[in-house]
Parts: C-alpha cells; sequence; structure tokens
C-alpha cells in the first residue's frame, strides 16, 4: 500500500500515489462516476471514483457506502483547481479502497437541524465541517495563548480546581463535598497566582473554571477555559499593555494559520485585520455617557429600557455590545465603580469609589472578554475589604501572608478562551465553542 498521508498535505503530493485513512462525508452519484467527500481530521478531499478504473468489486463498494463509513482509499493526487475540499485544489483518482466499518444511517444529515437536536448528538456533530473548523480556530487560540507567555517572560503554574474560598463572588460557586468539608470548584487561578509571582515574577495559569452561573445567556457556560497572567510591579497602565499586545498576537495568528477555516465560516475578517496595538482606552464614565448617549438616539424602545442604567452598576451584555459598536477595534474600558467588581482591586488614588481595573470588550457588538486589575497590596486594605464583602478571614489568612512578607504593586487579568474564539469565528453562541459545552441545562453527552 502506498503512504498514508494527510490531507492537509496534499499538495506535496501532487502526481503521487497515497494512501488515505478517514470517513466517507457527503457523496455524489453520477452513475459511472462516484464523487465520494471523504474527511481524515486534517482536511477534506473529493474522491473519484471512476468505473473503469477499479474492480467492479470496488465499485460497487463504493456505490453503497453509507455517510461516516470508515475507510483506507488509495489514489492517486490530481491538481485540479476546481476540485472541492480543504484545503482544495486537488482531487484523488481512486484505485482501490478498503471499507472498515460501513456506518448505519447517521442522525445528522447534511440538512438542517434544530440547536436541541444537534447539541444532544454533540459526539457526532463534532464531525461536520463547520464545528472542525471552528474547534481548530479553538485550538489554534489555545497555542497562540501558551507561546505569548513562553516567550514573554512568564512561567506556567497549575493552580489548583478544588479550593477552599470564592474569587470571584459567592453565588456561582459549585459545591463538592470534600472528605466532610465542603470544597469549590474553581472560579479562577488569581489568588494563588498572586502566590506564584512572589516566587517567579510573571506567572500564568491556564485551565478550566467553573461557575454556577444560573443565567441563560449565550455568552455564559459554567465550564469554561481562563488563562489568567499575574505580574509583579506591574500597574494597570502596564497591564493594558499587555493586554493589547497579547490579544493582537492570538488575533493574527488565528489569521495567518487558519485562513481556511475562518473562510469556510464565512468570517468576514476586515475587522479583525485591524487588531493590532494600540487600543482605544476609554473611562467608565466616558463609557456610561456614552451609553447615555446612545440611548437618547435611539427610537428602539426595548433597547431604550435594556440600556438603562446608574453609575455605580456594571454594564451589562446590551451596554458592552452597543458600547463596542462605536469602536472598530478592542476597546479597554478602565475604572469601573469598585462596589460592581470583585473585592480584590486596588482603588483608584483618591477616588475609592473607583477600581484600577479594566475589561477588554470585543468589538462588533461580541464584548468582555477579558476581566483584570490592579490588586490590593496593603494589607490593613484588604482586611477591611475582606470584612465589606462578607468573606471569612480564616479561609484567606494565606493570601493575607502576601502582603505582610515583601508586598509589590501587582496586576493581572484573565481572558476567556471560549468568548475569543467566539468572536473570532464571529458566532453568535458560546456553545460551539467548545467540544462539550456544560451550561444550565446542560451535562450530557
Ligand atoms: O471577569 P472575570 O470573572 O475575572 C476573573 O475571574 C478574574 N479573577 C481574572 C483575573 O484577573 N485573573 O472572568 C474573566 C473572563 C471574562 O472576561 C470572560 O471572558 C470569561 O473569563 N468568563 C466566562 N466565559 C464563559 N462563561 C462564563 N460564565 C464566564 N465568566 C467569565
Ligand atoms: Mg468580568
Amino acid at each position: 500500500m502506498p503512504d498514508t498521508i494527510r490531507i492537509e498535505d496534499i499538495a506535496r503530493h501532487a502526481g503521487e500515489e497515497v494512501t488515505i485513512k478517514g470517513w466517507l462525508f457527503n457523496r455524489t452519484d453520477k452513475g459511472r462516476l462516484q464523487f465520494l467527500q471523504v474527511r481524515d481530521g486534517t482536511g477534506f478531499v473529493q474522491c473519484v471514483v471512476f468505473k473503469k478504473e477499479v474492480s467492479a468489486e470496488v465499485f460497487a463498494e463504493a456505490r453503497a457506502l453509507t455517510q461516516e463509513s470508515s475507510l483506507i482509499m488509495t489514489g492517486t493526487v490530481r491538481e485540479d483547481s476546481r476540485a472541492p475540499g480543504i484545503p482544495g485544489g486537488y482531487e484523488l483518482g481512486v484505485t482501490g479502497m478498503r471499507v472498515l466499518q460501513q456506518a448505519e444511517e447517521h442522525p445528522i444529515q447534511p440538512k438542517e437541524h434544530g440547536v436541541e437536536f444537534l447539541m444532544d448528538h454533540r459526539h457526532l456533530w463534532l464531525r461536520s465541517q463547520r464545528q472542525w473548523a471552528i474547534l481548530r480556530v479553538r485550538a489554534t487560540v489555545i497555542r497562540a495563548i501558551r507561546d505569548w507567555f513562553d516567550t514573554h517572560g512568564f512561567v506556567n503554574m497549575d493552580t489548583p480546581i478544588l479550593t477552599p474560598a470564592a474569587c470571584e463572588g459567592t453565588t456561582t460557586l459549585f459545591e463538592t463535598d470534600y472528605f466532610g468539608e465542603p470544597a469549590y470548584l474553581a472560579q479562577s487561578g488569581q489568588l494563588y497566582n498572586e502566590a506564584d509571582i512572589y516566587a517567579f515574577g510573571r506567572v500564568y495559569c491556564f485551565g478550566p473554571t467553573f461557575r454556577a452561573e444560573k443565567s441563560k445567556t449565550r455568552r455564559h457556560l459554567t465550564e469554561f477555559w481562563m488563562v489568567e497572567p499575574e505580574v509583579a510591579f506591574c500597574d494597570l497602565d502596564q497591564l493594558m499593555e499587555i493586554e493589547e499586545q497579547f490579544v493582537s498576537y492570538i488575533v493574527q495568528t488565528c489569521l495567518r494559520d487558519r485562513a481556511h477555516e475562518l473562510d469556510l465560516l464565512e468570517r468576514d475578517t476586515s475587522y479583525l485585520e485591524k487588531v493590532t496595538p494600540p487600543f482605544p482606552r476609554i473611562s467608565y464614565d466616558e463609557a456610561v455617557g456614552v451609553v447615555a448617549e446612545i440611548r437618547e438616539q435611539t427610537e428602539d424602545e426595548d433597547l431604550r429600557q435594556l440600556l438603562a442604567m446608574e453609575w455605580g452598576d456594571d454594564f451589562g451584555s446590551p451596554h458592552e455590545t452597543e458600547l463596542t459598536k462605536r469602536f472598530e477595534k478592542p476597546v479597554l474600558v478602565y475604572g469601573y465603580p469598585t462596589r460592581a467588581k470583585a473585592f480584590y482591586m486596588e482603588p483608584w488614588p483618591d477616588r475609592p469609589e473607583v477600581s484600577k481595573s479594566v475589561d477588554l470588550l470585543a468589538p462588533e457588538g461580541y464584548g468582555e472578554i477579558i476581566g483584570g486589575s490592579e490588586r490590593i497590596s496593603d494589607y490593613d486594605l484588604l482586611i477591611q475589604r475582606l470584612r465589606e464583602w462578607g468573606l471569612p478571614r480564616e479561609a484567606f489568612e494565606w493570601y493575607l501572608d502576601l502582603r505582610r512578607y515583601g508586598s509589590v504593586p501587582h496586576s493581572g487579568f484573565g481572558l476567556g478562551v471560549e468568548r475569543t474564539v467566539s468572536w473570532i469565528c464571529g458566532l453568535d453562541h458560546l456553545r460551539e465553542t467548545i467540544p462539550f459545552p456544560r451550561m444550565l441545562k446542560r451535562v450530557y453527552p
């Protein structure tokens, strides 16, 4: 049997006889010609079975093949600019075939299905072209994240998933029974990273994160992946610079390495191409003004209702969506009200009602993909905040220690992988951005 190749490398094998191992994706029957669309995980290629060029047995088998049957094909790679597929431009003139398993009737057909049906068959839905493209972009986003931190002096630290206390508010904790004591699934690795910087300077953790979000929105999962860098001797301005460099690198890497996938998703990449530093920065105060202006100008009564807010409230999805439509690039909104954010945020000098926090909002209506801040470095202030937020001091003794032994100004942020993928791919829901999404009403399959 000729050497097995990956479809993504097909251009390197023009004119050669090769083997492809994969699955039947789609087919067209033209009598003496069978056009079989085959995928192997790396790409899609059209395999042409011509009656005169194969044995009668192979031809009959090719004609009877069902969608998702597994097979081994041999044939000659032919260049043809019209040939469909990814990367496309090449087809396989089949000389032989072995069917490994003739698939039963596949529940997911090339026709349209409802979302709930597809979600119930997520384990099979993953095979479709669109899901393949999205999850390849996801893998590239993850690689770019690691690349950027690994080449900018950050040390990867794995923070625990079973934790004794809340980081991002007590209302979204998943409780587990830890040998008779409560323990919670991590909402964030941040507090541990704050310990890690005193040993390593710049660190990042990257892993699954859990929020018992009761909200059924398209921007929330109960299990999502977050990367969280934390940097010693770093203030809010320096943090914003890191964010814009980092996010630009992720987007540009996807544009370079996942052009076929973005094309398949029919993503208009013109906005993505503009994602280069610097990003516009506006204060929360200014952003509230912009939202008020949009409210005054709109004729849409529902939108006017949705955008109602007072100084002191955090922005919700509608506010972020409208706000980002005003900018062509991601926008950094800094200086949120202290009471709208988490307990650990450093206050603004001489304005304690404002925190040194920053959210990065993605354009085209996508909204928050990063939340971050400078952290409180003063021991007494931190104790005061724990009290104000009603958090148990015992659980935070170790965290208070960090303000006792060589405390320094420091900052960090968290970027949500799924929201980033959703924006880069131009999707309207997070459920397709992770292989097996976990949501309020879904833990199956
Ligand atoms: O803004 P968040 O809650 O910030 C933190 O957890 C900080 N401790 C991070 C830090 O400073 N180290 O979450 C950060 C990001 C959000 O901007 C969003 O992209 C994502 O995590 N995120 C979610 N993604 C999907 N589903 C959810 N329920 C999410 N909650 C947050
Ligand atoms: Mg946030």
